[in-house]
């Protein structure tokens, strides 16, 4: 029996599952005749999953990002049963075949066997949506299987910086059916491209922002990732295996942060922004600090349109090495002129 799972079923650095129900309550009770959503740096979708009743645009500079938001949102049509079946043969395959994935990853964050099986798994969907035996909609909903089972069971903390050495490493994996909803808007669009870029060319009533707040790229935290999604099987170096990132860096988590975000929002063709930003500006060490001050973000926002700041205590990330007070994570919302 295939087993299933939910959008948020995936460990993701500044995920905002939980924080949905204070983001919802947010624009239910502050904007008005919301039928648009775009959520432009949607990472895994949690946000836009909050809006599935309305046109929903997402995108993200990450392919493997992009991959799953097509698979949850896009509109077109898929054939549940041509994928459950091809799952099932995949689940039911055995093979320790020599591959891109177990020539270069065996026995780090996964075993040589599990390798051997992710490599096998990938080029099979490959393969089958290049001879046009599954569709896009149907490959995304293949690889989003793959990438929250290599999740799973990764030895890793959550992110591919690093694995743990020395960790049992899972004897197998499991491929399951992504839960996906009935009746997504004919109007949604998934996206794949540097969100400066991207709000030049849309609109929507309301635009969410979740950009990352410090040096930390998700390109280095997610390569693995990224890597099994994109199938281009570059050469990968260091310990952690990662491959060329250069394409991929954010803006977002280095100095040109503030610039970025000015231009992000100058651009913007909304009716509502709506930002989250939480206030570690100078509260962790240098790499968990935020990239964009409050100052910035304000005067930013108040070019655009009034803005209110709502707040809710929330734990942060700090690899589990320093305690950080008075962390909240708040958000912005500009009610644009
Ligand atoms: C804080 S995370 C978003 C988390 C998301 N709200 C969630 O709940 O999963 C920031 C995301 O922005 C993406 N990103 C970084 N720079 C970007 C850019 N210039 N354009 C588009 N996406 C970008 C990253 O890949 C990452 O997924």
């Amino acid at each position: 029996m295939l087993s299933s799972f939910t959008i948020n079923s995936r460990r993701y650095l500044g995920n905002k599952t939980k924080l949905l129900p204070f983001i919802l309550d947010t624009v239910v009770k502050n904007c008005k005749n919301i039928e648009s959503v775009a959520d432009i740096f949607a990472g895994t979708g949690s946000v836009a999953s909050a809006f599935v009743d309305k046109v929903i645009y997402t995108n993200d500079i990450l392919k493997s990002n992009y991959i799953c938001n097509l698979a949850w949102f896009s509109p077109k049509e898929y054939s549940k049963t041509k994928v459950e079946s091809i799952l099932n043969e995949f689940n039911n395959y055995n093979t320790t075949e020599s591959n891109y994935m177990k020539d270069n990853f065996a026995n780090t964050y996964f075993s040589a066997k599990v390798c051997s099986k992710i490599g096998f798994i990938r080029e099979n969907i490959e393969n089958l949506s290049k001879n046009g035996e599954i569709n896009e909609r149907e490959t995304s909903i293949l690889i989003t299987s793959l990438l929250y089972a290599m999740d799973k069971i990764a030895t890793t903390c959550g992110h591919y910086d690093s694995y743990r050495k020395g960790a049992k490493l899972a004897d197998g994996i499991n491929l399951a059916m992504p839960r996906l909803y009935d009746n997504l808007n004919q109007n949604n669009h998934c996206f794949n491209k540097d969100a400066n870029e991207l709000v030049r060319e849309i609109y929507a009533d309301l635009v969410y922002i979740d950009p990352p707040y410090n040096s930390r790229q998700y390109s280095d935290t997610y390569h693995l990732l990224e890597n099994v999604a994109t199938w281009q099987k570059p050469q990968v170096f260091g310990v952690a295996k990662k491959m060329d990132r250069s394409a991929i860096k954010s803006k977002y988590c280095n100095s040109t942060a503030n610039e970025a975000f000015n231009d992000l929002i100058t651009n913007i063709n909304a009716r509502y922004i709506l930002l989250s930003y939480n206030n570690m500006a100078t509260k962790g060490n240098d790499r968990s600090n935020a990239r964009i001050n409050d100052e910035i973000i304000m005067q930013t926002l108040s070019k655009k349109g009034k803005v209110s700041i709502f707040s809710q205590d929330y734990k942060a990330f700090s690899a589990g090495k320093s305690s950080i007070k008075d962390n909240s994570e708040r958000l912005f919302l500009c009610k644009c002129r």
